[in-house]
């Protein structure tokens, strides 16, 4: 069978289902990834821009990349996240867990995302705690400082910061309860939100859930946790989805 109407059907049959996404899910709107051959990571190196021990030692070093990949987030949705916030109007799609830090699918209108990584649409004082818009800050002088005088950073995280805790216990107890997911985009190689595909998969205590992925090109996930993978471009496959969905249910 077409996968795109195996994936309609298995969709419409769902009791729960949620989607995982990642970068790829952005890169239709012009918003690189990190481990494609042109993606972040290929630019800068990991160790040195993205851990947290390296903003502490240079944050000014690191907000030079911020701020580019900031100005690259002034993006507009594309079709992939206009799709997932349809099927979760359409009341397929329960959640969207979210490892981007974007905003796009908020800006798609889905209601239920969970940051797992934050969101670097917002900044938050390092010493003070307070929270601010991106927009409402100075980046010509880095780093930017907050009133207190105290360091902004991203309110998303770094490499060898913890999952924030609401986002991480809620997206856990989904996982576990999800008789499917969708993992869009995402290389499913970082951890811990490459564990949630195998939360939703099952385990002893659970039963089997459906994992769908939606990727150009096969994962480490790809034939052990997924089901199957529909290759090709999110913003052009979830849109056929939610099209043949509503042929098969009207
Ligand atoms: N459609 C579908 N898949 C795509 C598309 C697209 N248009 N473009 C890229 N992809 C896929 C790539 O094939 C790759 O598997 O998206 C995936 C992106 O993987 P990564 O670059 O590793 O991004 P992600 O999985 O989100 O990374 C996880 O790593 O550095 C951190 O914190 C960062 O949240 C990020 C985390």
């Amino acid at each position: 069978m077409n996968l795109i109407k195996k994936a309609a059907e298995d969709i419409s049959k769902a009791k729960m289902g949620i989607a995982l996404t990642g970068a790829g899910i952005s890169t239709e709107s012009g918003i690189p990834d990190f481990r494609s051959k042109d993606g972040l990571w290929s630019r800068y190196d990991i160790n040195e821009y993205g851990h947290i021990d390296s903003f502490k030692k240079n944050p000014a070093k690191v907000w030079m990349m911020l701020r580019e990949m900031i100005s690259l987030m002034n993006a507009e949705p594309n079709p992939a996240h206009y799709a997932l916030a349809e099927l979760e109007k359409m009341g397929y799609i329960n959640a969207v867990i979210t490892q981007n830090v974007d905003n796009l699918h908020q800006e798609a209108g889905s209601k239920n995302v969970i940051e797992f990584h934050g969101n670097f649409k917002r900044v938050v004082c390092t010493r003070c705690g307070k929270k601010k818009g991106v927009d409402k800050i100075d980046m010509e002088n880095l780093p930017p400082m907050c009133e207190c005088g105290g360091i902004l950073k991203p309110d998303g995280i770094f490499f060898g910061e913890a999952i924030p805790r609401n986002a991480y216990l809620k997206s856990v107890a989904l996982a576990t309860k999800c008789d499917l997911m969708l993992v869009i985009g995402t290389s499913a190689s970082v951890y811990p939100a490459s564990q949630l595909p195998y939360l939703a998969k099952g385990s002893l205590t659970k039963p089997k859930g459906i994992v769908i992925e939606i990727n150009k090109e096969t994962t480490d996930i790809t034939g052990i946790v997924s089901d199957y993978i529909i290759e090709g471009k999110a913003g052009e496959i979830l849109p056929k989805i939610v099209e043949e969905i509503k042929s098969i249910t009207s």
